[in-house]
């Protein structure tokens, strides 16, 4: 067991700012917590307590949303909207994925980057390519990360460069879980099913890969009304599906298991109904629908409606991998959604920013997220003690970190219990 001591703050609910300040929390061997308290408690009076002094404790980022291969590209090319955006920039360079030496030079970036953001779980996107992505599962088995890896399905209006059969998808999906199983990670590295998205899926991929996830049980993540072209596209090509979201829904990819939806711009009635009675997850990346103009999501509206809401990068339509920016970006464009309806839809707290970003996306991966007795001890130590030059209150601190912070702030990175090292490779 581990001891620690520090200024804690986390979010169990939303709209509650838990604040223990010189707080402790105790951690178990097993990487879950114990206990938190406000005083060193009796029971643990011998033992020794790791000291974070003035530091702030929170819990680490969860980035639902986050296509590897695109990595590269961060920071650059967004001039277009989704689909251009795809063809002329993202597809080239996704091709690269073919040879797994570039990919093992990206992907070693890629994973380090997420270390140094905080970021200790994802749900990534990787290519079609199975020789790459077994080698991203690798990268982040070694980096001590949680992550639920995507072999990607394509295989209609893609160039021919980036397709793959359903036979390919499937068992390239399978094999990844095998090696996945046989490699032994503790479960924290593990496959996800992943249709890119109905455009590039034929129904016969779509049927294949919803068949597979019944079979195992395996999670499922793709987009969804992200970009007003793309559900008009989608609408011409499954003309028999009543919404976007019926086209997963009806090969059993819309929270049959449990199921990622980045974007949701424009999610309403019918498909709003179908997510809330399955539980999918609306992943909403405001860095990217901004990027690529795609539109504001509903996100209050979600929230009033008890989904399931989680945050994601969306990297490199999203031009940044910190979940700091992401927060920020959430804020921001749920207040010019707040000004558009004319103050119907409340924009988000900070506190509900946060919650999103820890213990909403945490959920997807077991007890993650926040620091309740139970839950896995994914963690990070803040030094923000050059943003603190005039005594501002812990939450100020929190506030001013998310701002005005960044990675070089933080000092200790937490996974399940475990103090993960810079990964060098
Ligand atoms: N829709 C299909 N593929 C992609 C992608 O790579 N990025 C984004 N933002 N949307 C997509
Ligand atoms: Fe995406």
């Amino acid at each position: 067991m581990k001891l620690y001591k520090a200024n804690i703050l986390f979010t169990p609910e939303p709209n509650k700012l838990e604040i223990i300040p010189n707080g402790y929390i105790a951690v178990l061997n097993s990487g879950l917590i114990k206990g938190i308290y406000k005083e060193k408690p009796e029971e643990y009076e011998w033992r020794e307590v790791i000291d974070f002094g003035d530091k702030l404790l929170i819990p680490a980022f969860n980035d639902l949303h986050v296509h590897a291969p695109q990595y590269r590209n961060m920071g650059l090319a967004l001039d277009l909207e989704l689909l251009p955006w795809l063809n002329t920039y993202t597809f080239p360079e996704e091709r690269k994925f073919a040879d797994y030496q570039y990919a093992i030079k990206i992907y070693r970036r890629f994973v380090h980057e997420l270390w140094m953001q905080g970021t200790m779980r994802s749900s990534v996107f990787a290519t079609i390519h199975p020789e790459a992505t077994r080698r991203l599962a690798d990268i982040f088995v070694q980096a001590g990360m949680g992550s639920y890896i995507g072999l990607v399905g394509m295989n209609r209006n893609s160039p021919d460069f980036l397709c793959n059969s359903t036979k390919d998808v499937i068992d390239g999906t399978r094999m990844l879980k095998k090696y996945l199983e046989e490699r032994g990670n503790d479960d924290l590295v593990k496959p996800i099913i992943t249709p890119r998205f109905v455009p590039s899926c034929s129904d016969e991929m779509l049927k294949a890969l919803g068949d597979l996830a019944a079979e195992t049980g395996l999670p499922v993540q793709s987009h969804l009304s992200e970009n007003r072209s793309e559900i008009d596209w989608v609408k011409q090509l499954e003309p028999d599906s009543t919404c976007y979201g019926d086209a997963y829904n009806r090969y059993g990819l819309f929270g049959q298991t449990p199921t990622l939806m980045a974007h949701c711009c424009y999610t309403d009635g019918e498909e709003l109904e179908l997510m809330k009675r399955n539980g999918v997850y609306v992943v909403h990346c405001p860095m990217s629908n901004s990027n690529l103009s795609s539109g504001m999501a509903p996100i209050r509206k979600f929230l009033n409606e008890g989904i399931n809401v989680a945050l994601g990068t969306d990297v490199s339509a999203g031009h940044n991998m910190s979940m700091l920016r992401v927060i920020q970006y959430a804020i921001q464009v749920s207040k010019l959604h707040y000004a558009q309806t004319h103050g119907e839809m409340q924009f988000l707290s900070l506190s509900e920013a946060f919650y999103l970003a820890t213990k909403a996306g945490g959920s997807f991966f077991g007890k993650v997220g926040s620091f309740e007795p139970g839950y896995e001890f994914d963690a990070l130590v803040v030094d923000d003690s050059y943003l603190n030059y005039d005594n501002y209150t812990l939450e100020q601190r929190l506030e001013r970190y998310i701002y005005l912070g960044d990675d070089r702030d933080i000092k200790r990175r937490f996974c399940r219990g475990k103090e993960l090292v810079e990964p060098v490779y």
